[in-house]
């Protein structure tokens, strides 16, 4: 009995005494898909994120899950990391609470996914967008949520939600023809007529991202017409609200988990397919003007599992430090079953010519961007 004690109480030490050395090691290398530490030693928990720079300190930003299927749900809300060299991680603790006023829009057990933070240089303010689904509806309800601070960390403040763009038709870029222009007295495919029937109440909005130009405008990108169709709709200049104008990307494909970014002034974007949490090929488009026309120029995945993202779901696309003109694709590997557990995928992207490339890495770090 005393035997089985000591020995108990030394494997207690070993563990506590290399959790706290493992929580002080510094990292630097990416190691997609392997459990990722914050300075306590705690895997980060940040899913369906996105990154915001200020100051030279980056804030990444995800969806807080708990352990088990519960995780699916927000049960906490978006956790905040501040890292300066992107391989190192503080937890900042939770920027955006969901509440226990069961008749809030974002009370404890809605769905809350995809946050991403953008910093607004007029208003001083950090603005969060996110995907909410209402308690109790499934994904049924599909509205953008609203949540804003003065500081980087929060905390936000919830401010609305809703489903953009009531009333409006899409802007259309010349030279458009009648013939792919929506028509609701006779729509011409089931996109179509999802977008029709929402009209009067708004385009749905799911899977998003928020993209800031170089000339400070916003854009909010999201799955809507039922995850048929991409939207892409221009922010007010304070980035709290939708002015009306937007596209519609690749109509009636499925396209989920929008990121987007600028290269040389060619916009880019990467998606997935829509396939639940399970993993699918990753689609990107480019175009020269963020209006499109949006080319769709298939799967950036090269090698062995390039076919389903290596596992992974695009989340966002990062600019290098200090490394202009290169990426890294930040991916999650979803795990539904255990949501917490999660994992990130992050990998350099290349270009070959104005072809965007992603291969596998195990480990890899910044020195690869030239
Ligand atoms: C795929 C989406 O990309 C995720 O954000 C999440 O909504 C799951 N579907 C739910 O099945």
């Amino acid at each position: 009995m005393l035997k089985i004690k000591t020995s108990c109480f030394l494997w207690l030490i070993i563990a506590f005494s290399s959790n706290v050395v493992f929580a002080q090691k510094k990292q630097n290398a990416f190691y997609p898909g392997q459990l990722w530490k914050d300075d306590k030693g705690v895997h980060i928990n940040a899913h369906g994120g996105g990154i915001v720079e200020s100051k030279g300190v980056y804030y990444w930003f995800g969806e807080h899950k708990v352990a088990g299927e519960k995780g699916n749900t927000a049960q906490v809300g978006v956790h905040c990391y501040s890292s300066k060299d992107l391989y190192n991680w503080k937890d900042e603790g939770i920027a955006l609470r969901v509440s226990d006023d069961l008749k809030s829009d974002i009370a404890k057990g809605c769905i809350l996914e995809r946050p991403k933070v953008v910093y607004n240089k007029k208003t001083k303010k950090f603005v969060m967008w996110f995907h909410l689904e209402l308690l109790g509806k499934g994904y049924e309800a599909a509205r953008t949520g609203l949540a804003v601070a003065d500081k980087a960390t929060g905390p936000y403040t919830f401010v609305k939600s809703y489903r953009p763009n009531p009333g409006i038709l899409p802007f259309y870029h010349e030279g458009t023809s009648l013939a792919d222009q929506v028509n609701c007295t006779k729509p011409a495919n089931k996109s179509d007529g999802f977008f029709c029937r929402d009209l009067p109440g708004g385009q749905m909005a799911r899977d998003m991202t928020v993209f800031v130009d170089d000339d400070g405008k916003a854009y909010h990108i999201f799955s809507s017409e039922e995850n048929f169709t991409l939207h892409l709709a221009e922010l007010s200049d304070d980035y709290l609200s939708h002015t009306g104008k937007f596209i519609r990307i690749y109509v009636g494909h499925q396209t989920e988990a929008p990121a987007l970014f600028k290269k040389d002034g060619t916009y880019y974007m990467v998606g997935s397919g829509c396939t639940g949490w399970d993993p699918n090929p990753a689609r990107w488009f480019k175009s020269n003007s963020i209006w499109g026309p949006w080319e769709y120029m298939g799967n950036p995945c090269i090698g062995e599992n390039a076919n389903i993202t290596y596992g992974g779901q695009s989340t966002y696309v990062l600019p290098a430090p200090g490394k202009k003109g290169q990426f890294i694709f930040m991916a999650d590997k979803w795990a539904p079953k255990n949501a917490i557990d999660g994992r990130y995928l992050w990998l350099p992207i290349k270009f070959n010519n104005q072809k965007m490339e992603i291969s596998w890495l195990d480990k890899w770090d910044l020195n690869i961007f030239k």
